[in-house]
């Protein structure tokens, strides 16, 4: 499964940890931030949104300070259900019952212990389908 990252100046410390845990696990494409200078998070919570709509099956992982900020601009796409979770239970109830496609991530929240525990659990957990899938057409409809 692909998987696009990205990220605003505050997250992108964290998105260096996740990727480099990621190197020859995980099939994975930056999208940016590239550097410290500051940036918007509404940019690249674009980015991340268009390339997992565009490509189906992929999925993406966006980071900022709080997650807070990333995820509502992944969030204004149709199609996008980006899921800001602090913890492995959330990252699992994301995925199973509203078939999270994006998972947002706080850098100043998170350290990379929690972080990588909980993209474990969201990568690895499916989507229940059953009555959660007529909720998540009515999302787009
Ligand atoms: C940037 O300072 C910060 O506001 C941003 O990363 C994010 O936390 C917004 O929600």
């Amino acid at each position: 499964m692909k998987i696009y990252i990205g990220s605003d100046h505050a997250g992108l410390e964290l998105k260096k940890k996740v990727k480099k845990i990621f190197e020859n696990q995980v099939d994975f494409t930056d999208v940016g931030t590239f550097t410290e200078e500051s940036c918007d998070y509404p940019d690249f919570g674009r980015l991340v949104a268009e390339k997992v709509l565009a490509e189906k099956g992929s999925k993406g992982i966006v980071i900022c300070g709080t997650g807070i900020g990333i995820s509502i601009a992944a969030n204004r796409f149709q199609g996008i259900r980006c899921a800001l979770c602090t913890s492995p239970e959330l990252a699992e109830m994301s995925r199973l019952h509203n078939d999270s496609n994006v998972l947002s991530l706080g850098a100043r929240i998170l350290n990379i212990e929690e972080a990588s525990v909980i993209i474990e659990v969201w990568l690895k957990t499916k989507f229940e389908g059953g009555r959660h899938r007529n909720r998540i057409d009515k999302l787009d409809s």
